[in-house]
């Protein structure tokens, strides 16, 4: 099984070639990745309408690179598989039309992916996980708990109710002066600070839904940073310190409460999957090292080109649900807003 993954739903245009192999997990020949991280700079935060033109004008170069690089012609793919969602409208519009455009015009099978499962699956790929497993996302747009028991088979555990950890971090980084994007600026100046200069509040510490909130943490930087204005080097260093400490702790104590309901629910997870561009950060992935050996769990870290945003992982999704049948037809719609968890599907859909 052959599948041409397509992902442009944020600021990341990729075109991949991933072949299953025949034991299990996948073999990527080609994951070819433009990040727009430039373009977006001078705004400090993805502007959809320059997202949708870039990708327009670099996924069709990216898609006859992905081929070239894997040494295979178009007719040699099974499938041509694209993000559908969650994301943005104007990037989802053109990874999904030229999807289905190369799939009608090669005679393919198509199958419009989630972006969510996809994330959800690359373990899968990466390291032939079985059934059941956690996985931690955390990108710029997400922060989710989840339980993945099969193909199609999700329960959203907790997820963040105001902002994503990756976008609490690009705040800081911004508030205090450092270069976009935030999350490894941040990191980096922390390694000079002291964490524990700053008593900063860990939302929802101790709470038993495994949910998340990081804008009450990140107005308490802002209004530390106010007070001391203008800051010293020192006080930017212990401010991104103590900010990512009670992210850390905030990180721990939500996904020990995620593992508690999953078992608690008959889930028994063997093993915690991260993902997401924050799953780069050494602390966070150090302490979910100590929790995971204290609690039994299996890390999970994929390598971090396959965390963040990748083709690779939308063509693995996509031939897991071509392996279950699960093919979509030319009528497949674009999703800004796509739960994995179909008890919550309905409930988003309703309020649509
Ligand atoms: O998964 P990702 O590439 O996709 C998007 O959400 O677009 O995640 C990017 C996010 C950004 O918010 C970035 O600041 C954050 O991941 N990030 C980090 C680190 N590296 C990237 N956050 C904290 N520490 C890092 N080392
Ligand atoms: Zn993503």
């Amino acid at each position: 099984m052959l599948v041409l993954g397509i992902e442009t739903t944020c600021d990341e245009t990729s075109a991949a070639v991933v072949r299953k192999r025949p034991e299990g997990g996948g073999d990527i020949l080609a994951n070819e990745v433009m990040s727009q991280i430039a373009e977006h700079a001078a705004y400090g935060g993805v502007v959809p309408e320059i997202a949708a033109r870039a990708h327009v004008d670099y996924l069709d170069h990216l898609i006859r690179r992905a081929l070239a690089h894997a040494g295979v012609a178009l007719a040699q793919i099974d499938a041509v598989a694209a993000a559908a969602g969650p994301g943005l409208i104007g990037g989802l519009l053109v990874g999904l039309t030229a999807g289905k455009a190369l799939a009608w015009a090669a005679g393919k099978p198509f199958v419009a992916v989630n972006h969510l499962e996809a994330h959800a699956l690359t373990a899968r790929m990466t390291d032939n996980l079985p059934f059941p497993y956690m996985i931690l996302l955390m990108s710029g747009g997400h922060t989710q708990l989840l339980e993945v028991r099969g193909v199609g088979d999700y329960r959203r555990l907790g997820s963040t109710i105001d902002d994503a950890i990756g976008e609490a971090f690009d705040k800081v980084g911004k508030l205090l002066g450092l270069p976009y994007p935030g999350g490894p600026n941040v990191e980096r100046t922390a390694l000079e600070g002291d964490p524990a200069r700053f008593d900063l509040p860990r939302p929802m510490l101790g709470r038993p839904d495994p949910d998340f909130s990081l804008s009450g943490l990140k107005t308490a930087v802002r209004n530390e940073a106010t007070r001391l204005a203008p800051l010293s080097r020192t006080s930017v260093a212990d401010l991104c310190a103590s900010f990512q400490s009670a992210v850390v702790d905030v990180v721990i104590d939500r996904t020990r409460a995620a593992l508690r309901v999953s078992r608690e629910g008959g889930t028994r997870p063997e093993a915690l999957v991260v993902a997401g561009g924050v799953a780069a950060n050494g602390a966070i992935r150090r302490a979910l090292g100590r929790f995971c050996g204290e609690s039994g769990l299996r890390l999970v870290a994929p390598p971090p080109e396959l965390c963040t945003d990748n083709g690779a992982m939308i063509a693995w999704a996509g031939i897991e649900r071509m392996e279950r049948g699960l093919v979509s037809d030319f009528t497949a719609a674009a999703h800004p807003r796509w739960p994995l968890d179909a008890r919550l599907e309905t409930r988003h859909h309703g309020k649509a």
